[in-house]
C-alpha cells in the first residue's frame, strides 16, 4: 500500500463532495455496452407471458419478440441470450428437440437475426431445456454421459451457428465439450464464431427461477453436482478455466456471479480472458423482491451489478439489463 498520507492533510471526503467529482474519480462504471439480456422464448402467437418465479420478466411468442428487441436497439445492448421454454410434448429423454431445425430456438435465430440483424445472438448449448428429466445431458446407466452428450451438443451448436447464432455458450459443464465444439466449428468453416464458455458453473441452488422460467424445473429428478461445480471450491475454477482456454474458449462465465465475485476476481487475476459474470435467476428475484417489499430501492440494483465490474468483469448478463440502460441513459 502507497503512503497516502495522514489526517488533517488528508481527507478522504474531499473525493466524494460532488456528484461530479464522485463521478471524475470513479474506478468502475457501467455502460450499455456491458449488458447481455436473457430472452426467454414459448410458442404460440401474440402472446407475452410473465413468469411467476421472476417479476418483470416475460416469456415472448417469436411474433412479440420486436416488443423487447424494439428497447434492445433503442438502448443499444450488444448481445442477448436466447431461452426456449420447450412444451412437455416435445421433450424426451434424449433431449431430441434440441436436434430440431424448426425449434423455438432455430426459429427465433432466423427471426432477429432478419428483422434485427445489428443484435448479437449467444445461445446456450446443453440440452436441460429439452429432455424430460431436466438435465443438460444424456443419461446412459443412471449417469449423465459425458461424451455421448458430447456427441449430440456438437449437433446442437452447428445448428445454432447455421441459424444465425453469432456466439455460443456450452452450459452443460461436460469435461471435453469446449475443444470438441472449437474443433467441429472450425470444420464447418465457421472459425469465426466465437465460444464463450460457461466455464465456471457451479451446482447451484439460486437457477431455481430460470428453471421454472424453461419449464424444467418440476421435471428435474435429484440435482446436477455430477456435473456442475461443488461450491466448496475455488481453485477447482482455475483448473476449469486453464483447460476450457486450451480448448479455444474466447470468453469465460462466472455463474452464479453476485455470490462468486472472489472467483470472477481470481479468474481474472490469473486469466487474460474475458470474464463475464451472470446475474442468475434467484439472484435477480431477490432483489426484485427486496424492491416490491420496499426493503430495496432501485439503486440495489445499479449496486448489485457495479459488484461485478469491480471485481473485473468485462461485462453481465442480467434480467435486468434493459432497466440498467434506462437508468443510466
Ligand atoms: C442451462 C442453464 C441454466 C441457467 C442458464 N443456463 C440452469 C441450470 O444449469 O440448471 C441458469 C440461469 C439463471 O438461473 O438465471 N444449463
Amino acid at each position: 500500500m502507497r503512503n497516502i498520507g495522514s489526517f488533517p492533510k488528508t481527507r478522504l471526503r474531499r473525493l466524494r463532495k460532488t456528484r461530479w467529482i464522485r463521478s471524475l474519480v470513479s474506478e468502475n462504471n457501467i455502460s450499455n455496452n456491458d449488458l447481455v439480456l436473457p430472452i426467454f422464448v414459448r410458442e404460440g402467437k401474440n402472446k407475452i407471458e410473465p413468469i411467476k418465479s421472476m417479476p418483470g420478466v416475460n416469456r415472448y411468442t417469436i411474433d412479440k419478440l420486436p416488443v423487447i428487441l424494439k428497447q434492445v436497439k433503442k438502448y443499444k445492448i450488444p448481445m442477448i441470450a436466447l431461452f426456449p421454454n420447450t412444451p412437455n410434448n416435445k421433450k424426451d429423454k434424449h433431449g431430441s428437440e434440441a436436434l430440431n431445425p424448426k425449434n423455438l430456438v432455430c426459429k427465433s435465430l432466423k427471426f432477429i437475426k432478419k428483422t434485427y440483424p445489428q443484435i448479437g445472438i449467444m445461445c446456450d448449448v446443453a440440452l436441460d431445456p429439452y429432455t424430460s428429466h431436466g438435465h443438460d445431458g444424456i443419461i446412459i446407466k443412471d449417469e449423465i454421459d459425458n461424451d455421448e452428450t458430447i456427441k449430440v451438443l456438437i449437433k446442437q451448436a452447428l445448428l445454432q451457428v447455421r441459424m444465425g447464432c453469432d456466439v455460443i455458450a456450452p452450459s452443460d459443464m461436460m469435461d471435453g465439450r469446449v475443444g470438441a465444439i472449437r474443433k467441429a466449428l472450425d470444420k464447418n468453416n465457421f472459425q469465426n464464431i466465437s465460444v464463450l464458455s460457461y466455464g465456471v458453473k457451479y451446482a447451484s441452488t439460486f437457477y431455481g427461477p430460470f428453471r421454472d422460467a424453461v419449464g424444467s424445473n418440476s421435471k428435474l429428478k435429484k440435482n446436477k453436482k455430477t456435473y456442475q461445480m461443488d461450491f466448496r471450491n475455488s481453485t477447482e475454477s482455475l483448473r476449469e478455466v486453464s483447460l476450457d482456454i486450451k480448448e479455444g474458449a474466447d470468453m469465460v462465465i462466472v455463474k452464479p456471479g453476485m455470490m462468486y465475485l472472489d472467483i470472477i476476481k481470481k479468474i481474472k487475476d490469473n486469466f487474460n480472458i474475458p470474464v463475464l459474470a451472470y446475474q442468475v435467476s434467484g439472484e435477480y428475484s431477490l432483489i426484485k423482491d427486496g424492491i416490491k417489499k420496499k426493503i430495496l430501492n432501485e439503486d440495489s440494483i445499479i449496486e448489485s451489478v457495479l459488484s461485478f465490474k469491480r471485481a473485473g468483469a468485462c461485462a453481465i448478463i442480467t434480467y435486468f439489463a434493459l432497466d440498467i440502460a434506462k437508468r443510466i441513459k
